[in-house]
């Protein structure tokens, strides 16, 4: 079927010839003149691209600019020749792609729609949601990395969806047949990472009874992504820096060197500048591995992708749970989006899938949104600085934001202090299941909008951290359930919200008697 455009009328001439190129080209096009018209024109079908040919300032083409940002499709739009620099226009606007006027190419007109098209698929197939330029860019360096061999440095804070943005790479190159292999750094003694990378050899050490294979050896061909790499300890940098340099490397204990075809991608969300700076990483391995670089940005600073990404989430979640859920209230998104999101995509994504579990109405509703997101609480974020080099203005701004984090943590810290001293001295069962690792504190689901703890006899607050797993909640959930109803499946099916075949289903893969 072919790709379908809208094309606005603003400027009529503009749009007549740019419907002639794309309908020339094979494309399903429309005229439209009119909010209304884009409504009946995508009510048959969604278009996969919107070319804007005017008015672009005004406040239609901002409200079809909002829409197509929340339903991911790509935009294109003519720029006035009075607007002295199209990319400022293109990035304050919001649009995928811009054209300067006049005079357009039929050619160029077509190759742009085309690009953006492809664009839009890429990430459909990769999964990487976002209209914002900063996700733009990160497209297109993912495309513009995919064909060649050379190693990626990925740097972002927690969440920000680096690996994502490794797989990506992986999945669009030659070698997507091959496999792609994770190492994570972090929190493994030097021994063990070694073998973990390049492998052992029979009685290379105590309990090394068979010769293993490290995960070098076994992503030959593919590629291997390193994460967390500023948690290297500094005897493995130097091993990882001369397989860097020849691919070739000995297992632990082993005397024949080892040749590999590996293409290497690795990740931080800590600055390896700073870790350089620092004498903790080093600086030769650091460019060894800057050779291509991508930076993702933190939710907080590209916020108008935000939408999308809650859209997306519930849609998803209430496919899988198997909920008939309805959406959320705009209140209630304006929360999200305006919220800091220390813990970027991941956390709103958890959050997202909690809520469409616990929603008790069936949509996520302002009253449904945890308190410390509501209150924009602030955690202290591991901020990463961009890469470009840093004006007097920027470090300014980097002072700012450190004092403005140190504020916050003191207010933060009363208002805990607060909480506490007001806590009434009644029973709290606390069920604490899942990991403590994200460091992004414990958040609980309160009384009121929990629909465990309905039971007026015995009040259960569950205790949610984040990090904890869909299946760490529902289990959780689930138990409280029963308790609450005694035991009673019924009972407790009804007060989930879930069908009580459901609920057998679950208790039989939890495997909860
Ligand atoms: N742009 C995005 N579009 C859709 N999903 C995203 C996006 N970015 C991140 N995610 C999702 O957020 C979650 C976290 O992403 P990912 O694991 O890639 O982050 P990370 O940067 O590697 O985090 P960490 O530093 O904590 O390891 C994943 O579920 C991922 O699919
Ligand atoms: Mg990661």
């Amino acid at each position: 079927m072919a790709d379908r455009v809208l094309i606005t009328t603003d400027d009529l001439e503009q749009a007549v010839r740019v419907n002639a190129a794309l309908e020339q080209a094979g494309y399903d096009t429309a005229m439209v003149s009119s909010l209304d018209d884009v409504r009946a024109a995508v009510g048959s079908r969604e278009p996969d691209a919107i070319v804007l040919t005017g008015g672009l300032h005004e406040s239609t083409a901002k409200r079809l600019l909002a829409a197509a940002r929340e339903h991911g499709v790509s935009t294109l739009g003519l720029v006035e020749p009075t607007d002295a620099d199209p990319s400022q226009v293109g990035h304050e606007l919001g649009l995928t792609g811009w054209l300067k006027k006049p005079p357009l190419d039929p050619g160029e007109i077509t190759a742009t729609v085309r690009r953006l098209i492809e664009r839009r698929r890429l990430q459909q197939r990769t999964g990487i949601l976002g209209e914002s330029p900063a996700i733009q860019e990160v497209l297109v360096k993912i495309e513009q990395m995919a064909p060649v061999t050379s190693t990626v440095l990925i740097e972002g804070e927690s969440g920000t969806g680096k690996e994502l943005v490794a797989r990506a790479i992986h999945d669009l190159s030659p070698r997507r047949g091959k496999a792609f292999i994770a190492v994570n750094s972090a929190g493994l003694p030097e021994t063990l990472l070694e073998s973990e990378l390049f492998g052992h050899e029979k009685g290379s050490f105590t309990g090394a009874a068979e010769r293993r294979l490290g995960r070098f050896e076994l992503a030959n061909g593919g590629t291997i992504f390193l994460d967390e790499v500023a948690e290297m300890p500094s005897a493995t940098q130097v091993k990882l820096l001369r397989v860097l340099e020849d691919r070739t490397f000995f297992r632990v204990g082993g005397t024949q060197p080892i040749h590999v075809d590996v293409r290497v991608i690795a990740a931080t969300n800590k600055s390896l500048k700073e870790a350089v700076a620092l004498g903790t990483f080093r600086d030769d391995l650091f460019y060894r591995l800057n050779v291509l670089s991508i930076y993702l940005t933190p939710l907080r600073e590209r916020r108008s992708d935000i939408p999308l990404l809650v859209r997306t989430f519930i849609a998803e979640f209430a496919k899988t749970l198997d909920r008939n859920f309805k959406g959320i209230t705009p209140d209630a998104l304006q929360i999200l989006v305006d919220a800091d999101w220390p813990g970027n995509v991941r956390q709103l994504r958890n959050l997202i899938e909690s809520m469409v579990v616990l929603a008790p109405e069936g949509e996520i509703r302002a009253s449904d949104i945890p308190r410390d997101i509501r209150e924009r609480t602030r955690t202290l974020p591991v901020r990463i600085p961009s890469p470009q080099p840093q004006s007097q203005e920027v470090a300014g701004q980097e002072l700012e934001f450190i004092f403005r984090t140190l504020v916050e943590l003191k207010m933060q810290l009363e208002d805990l202090r607060r909480r506490i001293e007001e806590r009434p001295a009644e029973r709290v069962e606390v069920i604490e299941v899942g990991t403590r690792d994200s460091g992004l504190g414990t958040r609980e689901i309160e009384a009121g909008v929990d629909p465990l703890a309905s039971s007026p006899e015995s009040p259960t607050p569950v205790i949610y951290r984040p990090g904890m797993s869909m299946t760490d909640v529902e289990r959780a959930a689930i138990d409280a359930a029963l308790r609450e109803t005694h035991g009673n499946r019924r009972k407790a099916a009804e007060t989930l919200g879930i069908g009580e075949r459901t609920l057998y289903r679950k208790l039989k893969e939890y495997a909860i008697d």
